[in-house]
């Protein structure tokens, strides 16, 4: 348990120092929860720790941009980061520490950013063929990465389950807290963690948003201010939705196709909006059984994704 005072928050960098802060704490009796993050923290990463700090005695928010999930053509090296500026949140939030290694993978001879981007995109085959001693062990979840966020991003939920497997191996806490606003990687993790039995809780949180609706996001700093305004058709396109759902619209196609059209028009490009079953993600054709309203669209250059559970 935690003394009277307060601890000053540990920023730790090395693997090992990690799991022996964390293997110290929970010696005690006391949980530890972690909070993954890869940085830029907005509130809506701030709710994840005040509800990680409900459940342990002890929390670890993790601070790492992890190249593994990023394709060559996406957006690693335009994501934002601010390491001091969320430090000084989390401070403020008395966090117990925060891991940010400099590097999670072994990346063998290749060097410099691009290099390591390139080997992280690449299977395990075509790494052996190029000869790498890099890293090959991947963890996929193997149905619920197909559709939705998995079509368009092929070895996104193979990273993100890699790196998460990872975190839980160093900081080996007792509860994990993820955003819902990322439902299809909560329910990925979910299942590894039951299929590879860690003997961790997985909590998702609700989704936050801002006042108007837009769901935080950190990759919301990149939009315009036109294009903020037009990614509201989002959040707007989906309550309309739930709202039609709620009043006796059981058919999935009608409700889809007025969400593309409302985005359409605001300017946004749709990548997908599908109604899916709530726990195994299979798309569904009416709403019977509670359902997630998942959507993808993208304003400029930025891709954003929001959700909206419908419980009938
Ligand atoms: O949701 C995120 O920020 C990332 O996908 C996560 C879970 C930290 C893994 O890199």
């Amino acid at each position: 348990m935690k003394g009277e005072e307060r601890e000053a928050m540990a920023v730790i960098r090395d693997k090992g120092e990690m799991r022996s802060w964390s293997r110290s704490r929970r010696k005690t009796g006391a949980r530890v929860a972690l909070v993954p993050t890869m940085g830029f923290l907005h509130r809506g990463h701030l709710a994840l720790v005040e509800d990680a700090k409900r459940r342990a005695e002890f929390v670890v928010v993790s601070v790492y941009v992890n190249p593994g999930q990023f394709a060559p053509s996406e957006d690693l090296e335009s994501y934002p980061s601010d390491l001091a500026g969320d430090l000084r949140k989390l401070d403020e939030l008395a966090v117990d520490a925060v891991f940010c290694p400099p590097d999670l993978y072994d990346y063998g001879g290749y060097g410099g950013v691009s290099a390591r981007r390139e080997v992280m995109a690449m299977s395990c085959l075509e790494d052996r063929g190029r000869g790498g001693a890099v890293h090959e062990t991947w963890i996929r979840v193997e149905r619920l990465e197909e559709g939705l966020c998995g079509k368009s991003r092929p070895i996104f939920f193979r990273g993100v389950a890699t790196v998460v497997a990872k975190l839980f191996n160093v900081v080996e806490p007792d509860v994990a807290v993820f955003g819902k606003k990322d439902y299809q990687q909560w329910r990925i993790i979910r299942r590894m963690v039951r299929d590879l039995e860690f003997d961790i809780d997985i909590i998702g949180a609700e989704v936050v948003r801002e006042a108007d609706g837009l769901a935080m996001s950190s990759r919301n700093v990149l939009l315009s201010p036109t294009e903020r305004q037009q990614a509201l058709s989002i959040s707007e396109s989906l309550s309309k939705a739930k709202v039609a759902a709620q009043n006796g619209v059981i058919s999935c196609k009608g409700l889809q196709a007025s969400v593309v059209e409302l985005i359409t028009q605001a300017g946004g490009r749709v990548d997908y909006a599908e109604i899916v079953d709530q726990e195994d993600l299979r798309v569904v054709e009416e709403i019977k059984a509670p359902v997630v309203f998942c959507v993808a669209a993208w304003f400029g250059k930025v891709r954003l994704i929001d959700n909206i559970e419908i419980n009938p």
